[in-house]
């Protein structure tokens, strides 16, 4: 009895020294260190509603939001920004890092496409800009209308990807969801983590 007590107390004792180690220490750090960068504000109630359309529709799974340092990969060369450091996820709840690439990663699409004309006929119809998309098309975000209203973000469409009548036009969500995108903008400059280079 007192044996099964003491294999008992052990692995008490293993676990939460692990728990120590593994949740509390880094929780801590982090909080030590990671202060907002002064170039990111929080992004607005729009974008957070559009950051919620993001996770709902599945974007996170083609679409990674962590640029990596050079040593690990040509997300610089791609023109994809700078390497992420922790500060530039302060906002991000819960943080939409990803680990698929089937897209290009969206860490910075704001600085890159800050047209919102370009990202409505983009959800609209991936092909209507980009001929060999073979992302989904989200036609659901948006509506046909007889005529646009004044206030309507009528979306543009070359020809052969317009309805026979009408214009079409992004409902709220379409507009949430590439507000997020504009507002996903880290090129504010930061003091990057060093990597050591592997031999
Ligand atoms: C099945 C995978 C897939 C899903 C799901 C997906 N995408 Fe994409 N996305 C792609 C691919 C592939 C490209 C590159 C071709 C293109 O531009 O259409 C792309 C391109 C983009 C681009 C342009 C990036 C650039 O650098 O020019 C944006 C913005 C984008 N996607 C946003 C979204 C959003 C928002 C969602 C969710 C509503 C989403 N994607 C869902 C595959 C996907």
């Amino acid at each position: 009895m007192t044996r099964a007590l003491g294999i008992v107390a052990a692995a008490a004792m293993i676990l939460l020294f692990a728990a120590l180690m593994i949740v509390v220490m880094p929780s801590i750090q982090l909080q030590a260190s990671v202060k907002p960068p002064e170039g990111l504000t929080p992004y607005s109630e729009s974008a957070l509603v559009g950051r919620e359309v993001y996770i709902s529709l599945g974007c996170v799974y083609c679409h990674s939001q962590q640029t990596r340092d050079p040593s690990l990969g040509p997300d610089a060369i791609r023109g994809w920004g700078r390497a992420a450091v922790p500060a530039d996820f302060i906002y991000d709840s819960p943080h939409l890092l990803g680990t698929m690439r089937t897209g290009p990663d969206l860490l910075n699409i704001g600085a890159r496409q800050p047209s919102v004309d370009w990202h409505m006929t983009h959800l609209y119809n991936p092909r209507a800009v980009m001929p060999e998309s073979i992302m989904p098309a989200y036609p659901f975000l948006f509506e046909v209308k007889e005529e646009a209203g004044p206030r309507d973000n009528v979306v543009n469409l070359p020809q052969e990807f317009a309805p026979d009548g009408g214009v079409v036009v992004a409902r709220p969500a379409a507009r949430d969801l590439v507000q997020y995108l504009l507002e996903l903008d880290r090129t504010y400059p930061v003091d990057e983590i060093p990597v050591e280079e592997a031999n």
